[in-house]
């Protein structure tokens, strides 16, 4: 099963993943986090994201588009993927398109999690990642134990550079101006399935899984 999640910042894209990986035994593809990693360890890539990623940018196309074709070659990917944050521009979905005709392979569903953009601040505004597994928090919605630690495997919780309010700011104008002209792009290939992303997580998570096996019928 071949998946993008499509949302803006905030929208749950992450957390619905994670879900996602535990159900259908597929791998998440987060370019985010991909490229968190990389500015992390301080790689080329990671020094060439960096200040696109600090002012709440889009980090160029060929750069991004680079990654996930090489990703999308890794074997754990021969029975499905979970794209979450890619493609996030017209030119990214049209290379998308040509990467997965070299493949022979073709999308199944175009998730599109719908939030309004107050309730993506209060969301962003709140969130907390463990710094070792990834698992994620909100301080509010769905907070650890510890506020500073991790429930899962007890690892230091930590804010993202990009959740402050003016950098979230950037991020959601990036969104509208870059990402949103993807709805209408997927809509017309007949593949675009919007989610209600407002409720409890789980009940996001029943509407993904019954869009989805509903479609594959
Ligand atoms: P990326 O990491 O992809 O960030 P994003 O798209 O801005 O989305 P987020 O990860 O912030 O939100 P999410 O939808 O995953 O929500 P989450 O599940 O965490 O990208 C970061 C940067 O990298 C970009 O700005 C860009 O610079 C670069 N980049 C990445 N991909 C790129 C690309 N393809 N091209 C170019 N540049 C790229 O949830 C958020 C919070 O809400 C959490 O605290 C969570 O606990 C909480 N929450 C989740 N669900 C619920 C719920 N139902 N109710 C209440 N709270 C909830
Ligand atoms: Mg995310």
């Amino acid at each position: 099963m071949n998946i993008i999640l499509l949302g803006p910042p905030g929208a749950g894209k992450g957390t619905q993943a994670q879900l996602m990986v535990a159900r259908y035994h597929i791998p998440q593809i987060s370019t985010g986090d991909i490229l968190r990693e990389s500015v992390r360890k301080e790689t080329p890539l990671g020094m060439k994201a960096k200040s696109y990623m600090e002012k709440g940018q889009l980090v160029p196309d060929e750069v991004v588009i680079g990654i996930v074709e090489e990703r999308l070659n890794d074997s754990d990917c021969h029975s499905g993927f979970i794209l979450d944050g890619f493609p996030r521009t017209i030119p990214q979905a049209e290379a998308l398109q040509k990467i997965l005709q070299k493949m022979e392979k073709t999308l199944d569903h175009v998730l599109n999690i719908e939030v309004d953009p107050e309730e993506l601040v209060r969301r962003l505004t709140g969130r907390r990642t463990c710094k070792l597994c990834g698992a994620m928090y909100h301080v509010i919605f769905s907070p650890p134990k510890d506020k500073d630690l991790c429930d899962r495997c007890g690892g230091p919780l930590y804010q993202r550079e990009d959740d402050r309010e003016e950098t979230i700011r950037m991020r959601l104008k990036e969104y509208e101006r870059q990402t949103a002209p993807l709805i209408q792009y997927y809509q017309t290939k007949g593949l675009l399935r919007s989610i209600d992303g407002i409720g409890t997580q789980s009940q996001i998570f029943d509407r993904i899984v019954q869009t989805i096996e509903r479609r594959s019928f």
